[in-house]
């Protein structure tokens, strides 16, 4: 295998970083990797749009069938949104037995469990680690680094736009509406915002975080959802003065084999560690049995963090296809008896 043809479908925030992350450390991937990644297609909706970025407009397409039909492409890099019309997308990609690497946490909240399992069926990966957290490589640590632990709690701040108007709000005063227009400014909120501010956002990343860590399939539903659209000048003052920060916190923990997952506004004092984390960044706190605590901390939202997370995932199958080991993405074991039982 001298290349790996790549279509990238979105070339915004996320997919500029994508390429230019290609671009710029093509000699240290080409190393690492033992072959060379060639992106020939990119799926946006206006071709004709300028763009911060120069790439050969060649490339340029706003089919969808020229990326998950072209027998040309190995590998289907999505980094566009949208749920139901992209996981059609997706599954036709992975139909085509083309491999996926997603940043969309929306669809894979959704549709990620049906996704995984087609994707083993038709022997290609499908890694989501950019969907949660941005940079911070919290999926595949749960995946791999902590893989022969317990699991029993991840608590954290795992939304950027919220937390950069919380932090505003609470360092500089500012009301809630122009930061959040800064933030959007910033490419950190979605294209909707309110499920940042509303807290859906972190909601769909902590079921993704609590399926991986507790191997059970954790929907919406099961989520206890509360934002911070509510949370005022005066809130964030009065806490102050207690000698409190207010933070939008993720929890979910496993208990006797229940799982509770909550986001919520929450007071924390100011010295915890999870108060100290400003603007658009993130952190985890993982607790399993065995290793105790960890906590991973980083950029959680923006361009080249969420960029270098979608790169990385891009080695990491690139690197299976090289084995010949793919297709065994992040299915948790539960998932697969169902799928044994499916097949049977
Ligand atoms: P943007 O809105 O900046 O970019 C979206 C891109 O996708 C654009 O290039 C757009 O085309 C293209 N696009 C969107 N819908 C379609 C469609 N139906 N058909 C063809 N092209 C389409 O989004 P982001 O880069 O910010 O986010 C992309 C994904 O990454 C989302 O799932 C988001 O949740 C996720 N994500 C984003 C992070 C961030 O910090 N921004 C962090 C982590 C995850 P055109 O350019 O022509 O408009
Ligand atoms: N809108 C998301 C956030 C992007 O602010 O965290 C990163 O997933």
């Amino acid at each position: 295998l001298k290349e790996i043809k790549v279509g990238l479908c979105g070339l915004g925030t996320v997919g500029t970083g994508v390429v230019k992350i290609l671009k710029n450390h093509q000699e240290e991937i080409k190393y690492k990797l033992g072959c060379e990644i060639v992106v020939n297609k990119i799926l946006v909706h206006d071709i004709h749009k300028p763009r911060d970025i120069v790439v050969n407009p060649e490339w340029l397409t706003s089919n969808p069938d020229e990326l998950v039909n072209n027998p040309e492409i190995d590998v289907i890099v999505e980094v566009m949104g949208g749920i139901d019309q992209t996981n059609l997308l997706i599954e036709q990609a992975l139909r085509n037995n083309k491999h996926i690497v997603t940043a969309n946490k929306d669809m894979m909240a959704v549709h990620g469990q049906k996704l995984l399992k087609l994707a083993k069926a038709n022997n290609c990966d499908i890694f989501y680690d950019a969907s949660v957290a941005g940079g911070i490589p919290i999926l595949r640590s749960l995946s791999d680094g902590l893989a022969s632990d317990r699991i029993q709690k991840i608590m954290g701040i795992v939304n950027g736009t919220t937390n950069y108007i919380l932090t505003k709000m609470t360092d500089d005063h500012l009301a809630f509406d122009p930061v959040l227009k800064e933030a959007q400014e910033l490419g950190f909120a979605e294209s909707d915002p309110t499920s940042d501010v509303d807290g859906l956002d972190a909601a769909r990343k902590m079921t993704l975080l609590a399926n991986l860590a507790f191997k059970m399939e954790i929907g919406l539903d099961d989520v206890e959802v509360s934002g911070i659209s509510n949370i005022s000048q005066e809130d964030i003052s009065f806490a102050d003065s207690l000698g409190y920060t207010i933070k939008l916190i993720g929890i979910a923990s496993i208990n006797n084999g229940k799982v509770e997952v909550s986001v919520e506004p929450t007071l924390l004092p100011k010295d915890h560690p999870l108060a100290l984390v400003k603007n658009e960044y993130n952190a985890v706190y993982v607790y399993g049995e065995a290793v105790g605590e960890t906590m991973f901390y980083g950029p959680g939202a923006g361009s080249m963090p969420t960029a270098t997370a979608v790169v990385s995932d891009l080695m990491e199958v690139i690197k299976n296809i090289r084995l010949g080991i793919s297709g065994n993405s992040y299915v948790s074991p539960q998932y697969e008896t169902q799928l044994k039982k499916n097949e049977e």
